[in-house]
């Protein structure tokens, strides 16, 4: 029997890089998923005019403008026929659903719980990567909680730092380990793969 298509609902902030690595990964045939809706938080963001490009439905939830039960309710509406919702550089908190834990991960560009929370995205992470000598990075996959960039771990995928690293540099290159670790963990979920239990993940 062909398994079902996972459906997905896509948060984002920013650029949309992300989101168009899922979807290209969708149109080779190595994620079997469909992306149902695309939110973002952000109205003027490259990410909105690139779900917009993909043919993607795509809702504009403006962070800023509305109040917060009000953000919180319409987010939580938007994502209801989903199977997964999957963060993709959604910088704003949302308050996940009881019915709804497990079934939201993120992705970030460090090896957490080291280098994760509130105001640590983009190139803050890697600047204080750097910073903080270390002598590797990478990005981390995880199932979400109501703290930034905190729950149990699925997967991480590592990256070397090089002695003559820029933050550029070593974004570029963890960004290329998470194009293939979100979607990785994205296909263990269809697959009915991952267990949670509590904080532990473990995989069948
Ligand atoms: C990605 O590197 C993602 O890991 C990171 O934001 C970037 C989104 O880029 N997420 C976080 O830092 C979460 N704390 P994009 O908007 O171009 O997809």
């Amino acid at each position: 029997m062909p398994q079902e298509t996972l459906r997905l609902a896509v948060l984002i902030s920013g650029g949309g890089r992300t989101l168009v690595n899922l979807q290209e990964c969708i149109d080779a045939g190595t994620l079997n998923a469909n992306i149902e809706i695309v939110v973002s938080s952000r109205a003027d963001v490259r990410g909105v005019e690139r779900a917009r490009n993909l043919g993607l439905a795509t809702l504009v939830l403006e962070r800023k403008a509305l109040d917060p039960q009000t953000f919180q309710d319409s987010l939580t509406d938007a994502v209801v026929g989903a199977d997964l919702v999957c963060m993709a550089g959604f910088l704003s908190l949302w308050n996940i659903p009881a019915d709804r834990r497990g079934r939201v991960i993120n992705i970030h560009p460090a090896l957490l719980p080291d280098f994760g929370g509130r105001g640590m995205y983009g190139h803050h992470v890697h600047e204080a990567v750097l910073a903080a000598g270390k002598r590797e990075s990478g990005c981390t996959v995880h199932f979400c909680d109501n703290e930034y960039d905190h729950g149990p771990i699925i997967l991480q995928h590592k990256v070397a730092v090089q002695p003559d690293d820029t933050p550029d540099a070593l974004a570029a290159r963890v960004f290329e380990q998470e194009c293939i670790a979100y979607p990785r963990a994205i296909q263990l979920f269809a697959d009915n793969r991952i267990k949670l239990d509590q904080r532990r993940v473990t995989f069948d």
